[in-house]
């Protein structure tokens, strides 16, 4: 198979764990003869820099002419700390979600048997984890209208949905649920915000067409509890964008690291596979960060884009053993134990996948 791939390494340690990622894909391409063509290009800070702009048109051409995208992270303090900047890096990758369309963001969260006693949660409670987050990408208050009133003095962001907006993402969630354990989470605030009354109206109306999936309605702070009390009592759980941005963050605690959960946003033409780890700037060129994330994002694109499960599979299956024998990064090593570099980890992948 042929595959056309825009590498976005984006900032901090993006660019050391795309690498990563480019090689274990490699490894995959050779193994099962497949030919890979990446084409790089600048976003977020590194394309302020660069171009004056965190997502260039010649970076959303690049994207548009491929078949999938590997994107890295964004993000640089410089800006983080001064509110009076003109250009963000995250305004690069926000533009990039709605200007490819990637309505859905496909964030797994699940445990690796051999890392249960690196999460600060009791192991009894997160064994066996396996849920899914479809979180909305593209609306809500990310997108809604912002401004200052009142000299500078007030301020507002607007969460807006429409019932199209929310029947997309929905019918995502009702067929993951079918094709998983036909259990659906639909997370709101339905008991104070409109949107989320519009939300659950929408999921209400829906049941009917997907009778075997059992749909729970629950507010956004309650599965914010339940989440690290139970997590095995959920499997697919929708949001809407900030919903969910902030309960991934929360749930990638019950994996045990940041550095390991990978995610997919998809839309109907494109589709973007990344970590949702941040560009952990303070790391930068260090050599520490630890690439799975992004590797198993690459396995996801694989399966998702391509229907290639079986290398997404083998990616996973290196990942697992890499953990199980303890041949990790800084951040997954046991006190006073030797670690493996960035690129180490990804050596030892491309040898036992070869
Ligand atoms: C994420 C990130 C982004 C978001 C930021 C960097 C804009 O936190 O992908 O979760 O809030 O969506
Ligand atoms: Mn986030």
């Amino acid at each position: 198979m042929n595959l056309k791939i825009a590498l976005l390494s984006g900032d901090g340690i993006g660019p050391e764990v795309i690498n990563e990622a480019v090689k274990v894909s490699d490894a995959i391409a050779k193994k099962f003869n497949h030919d890979i063509e990446w084409k790089s290009a600048l976003t977020g800070a590194t394309a302020i820099e660069a171009l004056g702009d965190p997502y260039p048109n010649e970076t959303h051409d690049i994207c548009l002419a491929s078949d999938a995208v590997l994107f890295g992270a964004i993000g640089h303090p410089r800006f983080d700390n001064d509110p009076l900047a003109k250009v963000r890096p995250e305004e690069g990758l926000l533009r990039m979600r709605k200007k490819l369309g990637l309505f859905a963001n496909v964030r797994p969260t699940f445990t690796f048997p051999s890392l249960l006693d690196k999460s600060p949660l009791k192991k009894e409670r997160i064994e066996g984890t396996d849920l899914v987050f479809l979180r909305e990408l593209t609306g809500g208050i990310y997108f809604g209208e912002r401004g200052r009133k009142d000299n500078g003095n007030s301020a507002f962001d607007t969460c807006t949905y429409n019932r199209d907006e929310i029947k997309r993402i929905a019918v995502k969630g009702f067929e993951l649920a079918m094709k998983r354990n036909k259990k659906l989470c639909c997370v709101d605030k339905a008991n104070v915000l409109e949107s989320s009354r519009l939300w659950r109206e929408t999921f209400q109306e829906m049941e009917k067409d997907y009778p075997d999936v059992k749909v729970s309605y629950e507010f956004v702070d309650a599965v914010a509890m339940r989440l690290i009390q139970w997590p095995n009592s959920y499997d697919v759980l929708v949001t809407e964008n900030l919903f969910g941005d902030i309960l991934t963050d929360e749930a990638s605690v019950i994996s045990g690291s940041m550095g390991l959960m990978p995610s997919a946003s998809v839309g109907t033409e494109n589709a973007l596979y990344e970590p949702i780890h941040g560009s952990f700037p303070e790391a930068a060129g260090l050599g520490i960060a630890n690439p799975l994330a992004t590797i198993l994002s690459a396995a996801m694109m694989f399966e998702m884009s391509f229907g290639l499960n079986e290398e997404g599979a083998l990616i996973r299956e290196a990942v697992n053993k890499s953990l199980t024998v303890g041949m990790v990064t800084k951040d997954l090593a046991e006190k006073g134990e030797d670690f493996l570099s960035t690129s180490e980890v990804g050596d030892y992948l491309i040898k036992l996948i070869k």
